[in-house]
């Protein structure tokens, strides 16, 4: 089985870096015409770049924090690529600190962004564009740790566990409309994100000791579930937060 999205319209938000690219990439190479949204504009128009050898793709820069804006740039893409068939949201920041030491800025910080500024983007898509037009597929980017408790990262936690639950919450509202909504909740990837992170072999051993195929996750793999769900493949598919975690979450 091939999974295409000829002639579908597809957003992916934080478009450009890691997890967002790849998804971004994959979706071109099948065939969408892809909106990279991004705050960052200089990585975002290399992106973009990227993306275009690949298909049909353009670039929008929006502070996903920034509610009124997410409107107008809806409305721009819509304007011009077409109405939204999939959106993808994977904008997301973390602050690693210990729980003790967690402050009200960085509380409000990786809250706006990876909750808030998630579900204003899920919204303005499903209201703008999929509920009028009977038809449409969001995923959402969570992390195993909206399942799972994880060191050192509170707030980044409880932003995660609002995804899988505002996910959830989002399915029921619009199945009656054909707008399905579901979540990915990966592992560790390597990207911007945590490269440094990474790097140190204390933390490797603890990702290589959760994960019971004794592997990190790779973009391919968050990106291919990601088209799975966002295509018609997934047809039935609603609600659901799907673990991309080497078994992680099973144990
Ligand atoms: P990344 O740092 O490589 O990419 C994130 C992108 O989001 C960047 O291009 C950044 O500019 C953009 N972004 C951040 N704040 C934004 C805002 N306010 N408005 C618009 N764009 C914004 O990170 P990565 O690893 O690709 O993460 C993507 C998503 O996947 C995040 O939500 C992250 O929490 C999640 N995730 C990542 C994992 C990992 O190990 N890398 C594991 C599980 C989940």
């Amino acid at each position: 089985m091939e999974i295409r999205f000829d002639n579908k319209v597809a957003i992916v938000t934080g478009a450009a870096s890691g997890i967002g690219l790849a998804c971004a990439e994959l979706l071109a190479e099948s065939g969408a015409k892809v909106a990279l949204v991004d705050y960052q504009p200089d990585n975002l128009e290399e992106a973009t770049r990227k993306v275009q050898n690949k298909g049909i793709a353009k670039g929008y820069k929006l502070d996903v924090t920034d509610v009124p804006a997410i409107a107008s740039t809806v409305s721009q893409i819509r304007q011009d690529l077409g109405e939204v068939d999939a959106l993808v949201c994977s904008a997301g920041i973390i602050i690693r600190k210990l729980s003790q030491n967690a402050t009200e800025s960085d509380w409000d910080a990786i809250l706006s962004v990876n909750a808030k500024g998630l579900f204003f983007c899920n919204q303005t898509v499903a209201v703008q564009s999929m509920i009028p037009h009977g038809t449409g597929a969001i995923v959402n980017i969570a992390s195993i740790f909206g399942i799972v408790g994880g060191p050192e990262r509170l707030a980044y936690c409880a932003s995660k566990g609002g995804v899988v639950q505002l996910t959830r919450a989002e399915a029921i509202d619009w199945a009656p409309y054909n707008v399905r909504v579901n979540a990915l909740a990966p592992t560790f990837v390597l990207t911007d994100l945590t490269r440094t992170y990474l790097s140190d072999p204390e933390a490797e051993n603890y990702v290589l000791g959760n994960t019971p195929l004794h592997r990190a996750a790779t973009l391919d793999d968050v990106a291919v579930a990601t088209c799975f769900l966002a295509s018609d493949a997934a047809k039935m598919i609603t609600g659901v937060v799907l673990p991309i975690d080497g078994g992680w979450t099973a144990q």
